[in-house]
């Protein structure tokens, strides 16, 4: 079996990664410092315990295992705090990043998957977003994970790495075997909310109703986290051929509005999700949604799940079992 060391393995997307990767005759060694993640969620390889600042541990484990690919989704995620404290975002999601890049150079592994974001580019004019849209992100959260996908292609023509930066829209759902959670704690997204707002007969907050959309809210692009997972793989198999190295959306193509999302919840968990309309926040677009056409056509990647229905419904299944 080859190695693909999984950086931040031990998180949602990561640990769905790293099952994709097992089904898929792969190895995968989750290095994490747990920081948000879960040791009980690495359950198709090897745990190493370390954080991406650390230079001696990252070499303790490259020369362990002389990894052929890395998949990079160690960083932090929470766009409010990044505006608060971008100091901690340089760090963690730039610096950290620069450290593994290193590592790689240092220890000979010339391919890595990177965990990007719809939000490098920030407020749209055009819709469908594609990978030609221009990224100007609004926050300093996603301005660390364009410069590190600048950095990707500068050390692609200097030093011949080769990579796939993943912009991810909205993740959401949960594997379909109920082998994996989604455990961030603070929570932000707004399915894991909603469902606890119907579950625990708590509250879910509509950030704008007025939004020049057909029912006011605003509206995102939910792609499937087991979507998402399958879609590294086959980046892995796109590079080893030789693909040209670049970025990729990986999204549905379709748009779910707030109070669509809302109605799917309430199917799916049984149970009414109380509301309280609140106004819009600063620098959330009326809508955002991609198309994937490129990772399609290159990677041989679709999504299996586009229905918000299903991808709701996989993680209420999770969450009515785990929280009560
Ligand atoms: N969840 C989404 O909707 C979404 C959307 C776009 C992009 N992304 C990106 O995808 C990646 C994964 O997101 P997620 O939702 O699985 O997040 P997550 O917090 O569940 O997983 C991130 C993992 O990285 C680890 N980590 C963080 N800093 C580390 C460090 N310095 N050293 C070692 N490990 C470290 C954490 O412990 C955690 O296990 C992130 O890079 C995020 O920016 C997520």
């Amino acid at each position: 079996m080859k190695n693909v060391l999984v950086v931040g393995g031990a998180g949602y997307i990561g640990s769905h990664a790293c099952k994709a990767l097992f089904k898929a005759g792969y190895n995968p060694v989750v290095f994490d410092n747990l920081v948000y993640g879960h040791e009980d969620a690495v359950k198709w390889g090897p745990f190493e315990r370390g954080d991406l600042a650390d230079a001696g541990r990252l070499d303790e484990v490259f020369v362990a295992y002389r990894p052929e690919c890395v998949m990079h989704f160690a960083a932090y995620a929470y766009v409010g705090e990044s505006v608060t404290d971008p100091a901690k975002y340089y760090v963690n999601n730039i610096v950290g990043s620069i450290s593994l890049l290193e590592a790689m150079r240092r220890n000979g592994t010339d391919k890595i998957i990177f965990s990007s974001t719809c939000a490098t580019y920030g407020e749209v004019d055009d819709l469908p977003i594609t990978e030609e849209t221009p990224q100007n992100p609004v926050n300093p959260y996603g301005f660390s994970k364009l410069a590190i996908e600048h950095a990707l292609r500068d050390y692609g023509r200097a030093y011949g790495l080769k990579w796939a930066a993943m912009r991810y829209f909205n993740a959401a759902g949960l594997d379909a075997d109920g082998d994996l959670g989604e455990r961030h704690d603070p929570e932000t997204h707004a399915i894991p909310l909603a469902i606890f707002a119907a579950l625990r007969n708590g509250e879910f907050s509509v950030f704008g109703t007025d939004y020049n959309t057909p029912d006011g809210t605003a509206i995102r692009d939910y792609i499937h986290v087991s979507d998402l997972a399958q879609a590294h793989v086959l980046a892995i198999e796109y590079l080893n051929l030789g693909g040209e190295s670049g970025a990729f959306n990986l999204a549905t193509g379709r748009g779910t509005s707030v109070k669509e999302l809302l109605t799917a919840v309430e199917m799916a968990v049984g149970l009414p999700v109380p509301v309280k309309f609140a106004p819009r926040r600063a620098g959330d677009p009326p809508a955002l949604y991609a198309s994937a056409d490129k990772a399609e056509r290159l990677l041989g990647w679709a999504p299996c799940c586009r229905d918000i229905n299903l991808i709701v419904k996989s993680a209420a299944d999770w969450f009515k079992q785990h929280h009560n």
